[in-house]
């Protein structure tokens, strides 16, 4: 330290962690140098921000806050004491700060510390910005994945990158890449689906959008989330137990985080509230260290989730207090905490009772500070209102938005062709339903926007179709207290209508925690339409006119009735800020649907875990009194067009394993109908006989092709090896000889896809 403290710059003497052309290894040694314990363990405390303290101290009870992980404030401390922390240099980062006013604020008071280390503000930028006002709000993950745009993940990662850097925002809590395959889940919307490779190549390309090199203003830290397996928790809801064994978290779970990382950058993870096979994941040194670090040589820095830690004492009863549960946490890889007062001091006295050693501190510090500098924060710690107002929602972000939303949303049953609505035909529509004219489009993760920026599915409708007369029923936001005679009234009106758009689903709006019905947080036992929701489809539907079902909604719902009864269904997943027009559009054959499911939908709750890629002897015995196929499958989807499969052919019969070779599938797609379109082709493959027991197929590549009516196209798919392995008996993973069937089409269903052999030989 002597010699580095003595490498001073220039004549006013500047540290060199303050020199921006200093390699960022000796800024940082230098600043670790430079350090008291507190400040080092003050780098990995967070706090939430303090309008967000302020306002739940107003209104929140201290046993409200004990299960909640969307509101926080610290009973004892006072906004003052945040203040000084910050002051002092004792806190590292701030979260749920949803201005630049307040970033900004956070961030002068911080410059006044001794060292000057800036802060990193995290927000949880799910789908965009969208808990900040005025940021764009993009489709959610699902809706997202749903398109299979892997570029479109990237573009809008960049935006949004953009828009939280001229907020002075700096690290996002996404992508998510959990692979969902319980629909009970609440958070499904926040994640890229059910399959393991589309999630991990939508992950990648979401953390690469926000951090590229991360060396650079224009950057933001992306954080991969949650380690791991809480989406397949024991019942379905959201911090509870995940029971799995290690190979199906090796292939089916682990794959995305691994992507996300090596290929997006790996620079921060965060773990999974629940516990893994008795450990939980915040105290779990085989995930952290032995895996994470060890395995896939991590070398960014882990942060917990919402008081997680603290969790090991109170839900999960692994610790005896706080200061233990820190202590474990941080001795199995932990390096920041997520969030609280009591980290500082706990951890301080742990180092000095010599329970953790300082050089294990000056490792997370080394990570996050890395971070810190290569984010440029120490060069520009603020923003200003003129970036700001030039970034945020601009017309670019805005177009990006509403084609995203386009093609996310899945066409389900188009009966008779009803749609494209013909407009001439159709004057008078009745528009009901609680998402017919709600916020709720755009989301989990979206506080309200100003109106005139969201375009609700009535909106959208008024929007593209001037002329039509649309006869809108209110049902209110909230399914869970629908009306009967507002249900009543829908059904009246729909008498003196031509046809019924009826827009139902789940709400997911954060600002009224509580009542929502999907979300973080917010999950069900079945997977039914809440309230009068049914009942309203189904009066209205039996009133002869042609009836539109829309569903809103995160998670897949098993709308039964409507998909065997009303004629056309339409899946828009929480389709954003533009949802409504992008909705509309498509009613009116402006634009013709693409999109296909991310994740099943089964028939009902008892189907779960239905997901296509399951083993065969899931199957095996049928279930009675019902039918094992759940109601859409996943990679189903509709156009206003129709295309043709013909001619898969594969250019080798055999491969030598072990060898470079690669085989190439080669097929001809057609539009067959009369509008163009796009096609959205997949290549699944299975390992016919194996020495384990192995899916009965799994995605291994897709392509988005365009085809103008009547064109044909022939594409042509590379398949490497690696496409081919998987863990043996004895967890080694790689290819074992024999036929591979590889099956190309148009969803996952046996009955879309065209199929073709070849072997791996010795
Ligand atoms: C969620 C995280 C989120 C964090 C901060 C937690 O409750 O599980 O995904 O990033 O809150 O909002």
């Amino acid at each position: 330290m002597v010699t580095i403290s003595m490498m001073m710059q220039g004549s006013e003497r500047k540290p060199l962690y303050k020199n921006p052309q200093a390699p960022i290894e000796q800024r940082v040694e230098d600043l670790l140098g430079r350090m008291t314990l507190e400040e080092k363990v003050g780098q990995m405390n967070q706090l939430v921000g303090i309008e967000h303290f302020k306002q739940n101290s107003a209104t929140m009870s201290t046993d409200e806050l004990a299960t909640n992980t969307a509101n926080a404030f610290y009973p004892g401390t006072t906004v003052k004491d945040m203040e000084d922390w910050t002051r002092k240099g004792l806190v590292s980062s701030f979260l749920h700060v949803l201005t630049m006013e307040e970033a900004n604020y956070l961030q002068r008071l911080n410059m006044q510390s001794r060292l000057q280390i800036p802060l990193l503000i995290g927000i949880d930028a799910i789908h965009g910005n969208a808990k900040c006002k005025d940021n764009t709000v993009y489709p959610t993950n699902i809706g997202l994945a749903s398109s299979f745009d892997v570029d479109m993940a990237y573009t809008i990662a960049r935006q949004t990158a953009l828009e939280m850097r001229a907020m002075n925002m700096h690290w996002t809590f996404n992508p998510n890449v959990e692979v969902a395959r319980d629909g009970r889940w609440g958070r499904c919307g926040e994640t890229f689906g059910e399959d393991p490779y589309l999630v991990s190549l939508m992950g990648a390309a979401t953390n690469k959008g926000y951090q590229r090199n991360l060396d650079n203003t224009e950057d933001v830290l992306g954080c991969v989330k949650h380690f791991v397996a809480g989406s397949q928790s024991i019942n379905g809801t959201n911090g509870a137990p995940a029971d799995l064994s290690e190979r199906t978290l090796r292939e089916v779970f682990f794959p995305p985080f691994k992507a996300a990382l090596q290929q997006g950058g790996d620079w921060n993870v965060m773990m999974a509230h629940n516990e893994l096979n008795g450990i939980p994941c915040h105290i779990n040194h085989w995930l952290m260290t032995d895996v994470l670090r060890k395995e896939w040589g991590f070398k960014g820095f882990v942060v917990s989730d919402w008081m997680d830690i603290e969790h090991c004492v109170d839900q999960h009863r692994t610790n005896i207090n706080h200061k233990d549960a820190f202590k474990q946490s941080i001795l199995a890889g932990m390096d920041m905490h997520m969030h609280g007062p009591e980290w500082l001091d706990a951890v301080v006295e742990l180092v000095k009772e010599g329970q953790i050693s300082e050089s294990r501190i000056d490792e997370s510090v080394r990570r996050i500070l890395t971070v810190k500098f290569r984010l440029g924060l120490f060069e520009h710690p603020y923003s200003d209102a003129k970036t700001r107002d030039r970034v945020i929602n601009n017309p670019e972000h805005k177009q990006t938005a509403l084609e995203a939303a386009r093609n996310s949303i899945v066409l389900l049953k188009n009966e008779g062709n009803l749609l494209p609505l013909d407009m001439k035909k159709y004057k008078r529509i009745l528009v009901t339903g609680i998402n017919a004219n709600d916020q709720n489009i755009m989301g989990d993760w979206s506080e309200l926007q100003p109106k005139d920026k969201v375009s609700t599915v009535l909106k959208g409708l008024r929007q593209i179709a001037p002329q039509t007369d649309f006869c809108f029923v209110d049902q209110g936001w909230d399914p869970r207290n629908m009306s009967q005679s507002k249900v009543d009234e829908a059904v009246e009106a729909a008498k003196d209508c031509d046809l019924n758009i009826v827009c139902c689903g789940e709400y997911m709006m954060r600002f009224r925690w509580n009542d929502r019905t999907s979300g973080e947080d917010t999950d069900r036992d079945n997977l039914n339409l809440v309230g009068l929701q049914e009942q309203l489809i189904q009066r209205i539907n039996e009133t002869g006119k042609p009836t539109i079902v829309v569903i809103i909604s995160g998670r897949p719902l098993s709308v039964l009735y409507a998909a065997e009864n009303v004629p056309a269904l339409i899946n828009a997943w929480e389709p954003g800020q533009f949802g409504g027009q992008a909705i509309a559009e498509i009613i009116f054959g402006k634009v013709n649907p693409s999109a296909k499911l991310a994740m099943t939908m089964p028939r009902s709750v008892g189907q779960i875990a239905t997901y296509y890629n399951h083993k065969k002897s899931a199957f095996f015995h049928p279930v009675v009194c019902g039918t094992s196929k759940p109601l859409y499958p996943f990679g189903f989807g509709l156009s206003y067009t129709t295309f043709a499969y013909s001619n898969l052919s594969l250019d080798k019969k055999t491969l030598k394993s072990g060898s470079n070779e690669t085989v190439n599938a080669t097929i001809t797609i057609q539009n067959t109908g009369k509008k163009d379109g796009v096609e959205i082709c997949q290549l699944y493959i299975n390992d016919v006989v194996a020495s384990v027991a192995r899916p009965v197929k799994e995605l291994k590549d897709f392509r988005r092709v365009a085809l103008k009516a009547g064109e044909k196209k022939t594409i042509t798919f590379e398949i490497p090896q690696e496409k081919l392995a998987f863990y043996d008996k004895d967890m080694k993973y790689g290819v074992e000889p024999g036929v591979f069937e590889v099956q190309v089409g148009s969803s996952s269903d046996d009955g879309d896809l065209k199929k073709a052999s070849f072997e791996v030989i010795e």
